[in-house]
């Protein structure tokens, strides 16, 4: 088979598992959708609206799915109404990443509709992104628990501290590996990590398979993030409905490139000429996706995804082997595999 068909081959792979994942826990996250919009209910009228319209505009939901299959794999009911709760409070945290994410990145496109910011500019979306994080806290409140509060104060007080030192790291073409991973793990992982252990304390998990749960989330969440830089290179703008090749406009630099300077010097000039001038005027885009493409720097970030999602894999020996768990662990392929 060429590589090409051995490309596509996969991707249909993980659209097929995509599929059996997430339609096994179908009504779960269609629970999920009926709490969301009751969550985001408000006497204010732009809130109601833009709850509704982030709701609507969909998104992989990958979060809540986490919760709801960690709290089954270790053998809790994740279509209790605790385990919807919590599911939709992941995912509300994480539309309020996005909504202040897409005001420091700039961003007017979101799952393929103007983002908030681009529809009602920077003031509003500051304001709706504190208030959906407030919600989360009021909603996860409700659940009595220390423990959960512990989890989801510390993992949106990483978020913050990985998009602030990304900020601080902006158009700084030395970066390092383990820089870059370290913003990607704060600013990404927790929140995945979050939402498995979150699952597993609901399903009421032994010691051992809550710490299960919660690296292989974080391994998980590292991989994704992983792809989702490398999607920026390589994506079709439609699937994964926001723009691509802005990380180097905006001043990223993602692990492709960081490789690409490792192998040869010479391309940190064409590098810094980018996050100079921020644009691609005087190097030619094409040119720069040719050279990480040519140099394996491309094939290299994505085998360091692959590590990422074997080490999550590994993490799930402690359980028991059930269609959840089994979910759980065809998740890290599914993120190797996506385009959107
Ligand atoms: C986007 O997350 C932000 C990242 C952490 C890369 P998703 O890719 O999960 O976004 P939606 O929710 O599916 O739109
Ligand atoms: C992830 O980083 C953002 C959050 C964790 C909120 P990106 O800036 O790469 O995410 P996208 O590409 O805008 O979705
Ligand atoms: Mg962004
Ligand atoms: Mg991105």
């Amino acid at each position: 088979m060429t590589l090409s068909g051995n490309t596509i081959a996969l991707e249909e792979e993980a659209r097929v598992s995509a599929r059996r994942i997430f339609s096994l826990i179908s009504n779960e996250l269609q629970q999920v959708e009926v709490e969301f919009e009751r969550q985001a209910r408000s006497n204010v009228q732009v809130i109601a609206y833009l709850g509704e319209y982030l709701r609507v505009s969909g998104g992989k939901r990958v979060r809540p799915a986490l919760t709801i299959l960690s709290n089954y794999a270790v053998g809790g009911d994740g279509s209790r109404y605790n385990s919807i709760r919590m599911a939709t409070v992941m995912e509300f945290l994480h539309t309020a990443t996005l909504v202040h994410d897409d005001i420091i990145d700039k961003a007017d496109t979101r799952r393929n509709r103007p983002t908030v910011n681009a529809l009602y500019g920077n003031e509003t979306a500051v304001l709706m992104g504190d208030w959906l994080y407030m919600s989360a806290f009021e909603t996860s409140l409700a659940e009595r628990s220390l423990p959960i509060l512990d989890i989801l104060t510390h993992v949106t007080r990483k978020m913050t501290e990985g998009e602030l030192l990304q900020l601080t790291l902006l158009g700084h073409a030395d970066l390092s590996e383990a820089q870059y991973l370290d913003v990607l793990t704060r600013k990404t992982a927790y929140l995945f990590s979050a939402s498995c252990e979150i699952g597993a304390i609901l399903g009421t998990a032994n010691e051992a398979q809550q710490h299960a749960l919660r690296e292989y989330g974080l391994n998980l969440g590292i991989a994704f993030q992983l792809i989702d830089d490398l999607l920026d290179f390589t994506a079709d703008e439609a699937a994964i409905g926001k723009a691509a090749g802005v990380d180097l406009l905006g001043g990223k630099v993602t692990l492709p490139l960081i490789y690409l300077m490792e192998a040869y010097p010479d391309a940190s000039s064409m590098i810094e000429t980018v996050l100079r001038s921020g644009s691609y005027e005087e190097v030619n885009q094409k040119d720069l996706l040719e050279a990480i493409e040519r140099t394996g720097s491309l094939e290299k970030a994505r085998e360091c995804a692959n590590g990422y999602a074997e080490r999550a894999h590994a993490a799930l020996d402690a359980l028991p082997i059930t269609d959840y768990s089994e979910s759980l662990r065809a998740l890290p392929t599914y993120v190797l595999e996506r385009d959107r």
